[in-house]
């Protein structure tokens, strides 16, 4: 079904859109993505449209959940769980796999089905993998659902440090050094793969960072003195992903910017400059999220310097195919170029977090980013576009 005749159904039939806000999920950023989904129940127009929030828990089911947004915050430093908010230990809600058929059933062992009516869009409130890396998508379009964000390639290639450095050099995108160890170099030869990281850091240059290759919030991320350190690092890294990717340090300031489509295509916010944290190593996860750390909105960065880092933020939108929404982080090196470092295609979200507070200084408050996403998802239809 296409988009168009999607939403021509919709305005026949009189009602508003059904979306269905799927948030928590398995991977190591389930609470960051309940407070997210929080928000953003907080903010959709409930006049516009019907909302129906579905929690994954940390195992995977997907529960049905109260529409409770207060009960979907950090409070005193506790994380919030989707597993505190399902409305049963065992219920699940199930998506049917047959594209012309939206219609929501849950099942609880020894009751009935029950049909939960249908979803014209599905918003993935989902950090890292399983949520943001292709795989839900995947599932998305085996369903026919439209969905909020970008679709299985750019997903795959937002969560993988190496294939997004290669698609960006590829493009013509600067990026910093890096080297990747691969699962089968690490378990065939461990020695050689440690050989390659210290060979890498003496052409570059100590420390280095070691990261998972498909990860977030800076889980499993090391930054690494010497080669001492390695060992623990690579544990580290490889306890989030058998993939690690190593990067030389880059001397620089953080720069963000958010990218949003439009009707007429991607457009960028203006950049925030993240501060180095005064308490901790580097952007962690701790002074990401449980310190809130304070990004600067606009960066304080020349005329000159907001253009092209603009610039380059819709260039690798552009290069990823993404859809929807996309922060790119970049670093400004002291020599005055800018590095990409990253893109998320499902960036923290609320509405503290960077993309948020960037859109909002660009003119886009936090109720129209949110409704500007839902309705370019509405625009789509499922399938290759
Ligand atoms: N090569 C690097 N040079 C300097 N700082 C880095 C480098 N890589 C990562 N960092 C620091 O670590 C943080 C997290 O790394 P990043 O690659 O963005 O991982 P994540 O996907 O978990 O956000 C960055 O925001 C930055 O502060
Ligand atoms: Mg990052």
């Amino acid at each position: 079904m296409s988009s168009q005749s999607s939403s021509q159904n919709l305005q026949a039939s009189g009602r508003r859109p059904r979306v269905a806000v799927v948030f928590g999920g398995r991977s190591s950023e389930h609470a960051i993505s309940v407070v997210t989904a929080g928000a953003v129940l907080r903010a959709i127009d409930r006049t516009a449209y019907d909302v129906l929030p579905i929690g994954i828990t940390a195992d995977g089911r997907w529960a049905l959940t109260a529409d409770d947004p207060e009960r979907m915050a950090i409070t005193d430093r506790d994380l919030p769980s989707v597993e505190q908010l399902a409305e049963s230990d065992t219920g699940s809600v199930l998506l049917p796999f047959e594209p012309d058929n939206r219609e929501v059933v849950y099942t609880e062992p020894g009751s009935v089905p029950k049909a939960l009516g249908e979803v014209d869009v599905v918003f993935p409130v989902l950090h890292g993998p399983y949520g943001e890396d292709g795989t839900i998508q995947g599932l998305l379009e085996l369903a026919g659902v439209p969905y909020v964000g970008s679709g299985v390639l750019a997903s795959a290639v937002g969560m993988d440090k190496e294939y997004m450095k290669r698609i960006f050099t590829s493009f013509g995108l600067p990026v910093g050094p890096y080297t990747v160890i691969r699962p089968r170099e690490w378990e065939r030869d461990e020695a050689a793969a440690r050989k390659k990281i210290v060979d890498f850091a003496g052409d570059h240059g100590w420390p280095v960072f070691v990261k998972p290759a498909r990860a977030g919030s800076s889980f499993g991320i090391t930054k690494v003195d010497d080669p001492a350190g390695l060992d623990e690092a690579i544990a580290e890294a490889r306890r989030h992903d058998p993939k690690i990717i190593v990067e030389s340090l880059l001397h620089g300031r953080e720069i963000e910017c958010g990218v949003l489509e439009f009707e007429d295509g991607p457009r960028a916010s203006l950049p925030a400059e993240i501060p180095p944290p005064a308490a901790h190593d580097f952007y962690d996860f701790e002074a990401k999220y449980i310190d809130s750390a304070e990004g600067i909105v606009p960066a304080p960065l020349t005329e000159e310097q907001t253009r092209e880092v603009r610039e380059l933020a819709v260039r690798a939108f552009e290069a990823a195919s993404c859809e929807g929404l996309v922060r790119a982080d970049f670093f400004l090196l002291d020599s005055g170029e800018f590095v990409i470092n990253e893109i998320n295609t499902m960036p923290g979200f609320t509405p503290i977090s960077m993309y948020p507070r960037m859109w909002e200084a660009s003119g886009v408050d936090y109720a129209e980013l949110v409704d500007r996403l839902i309705g370019a998802a509405l625009r789509r239809s499922s399938g290759l576009r």
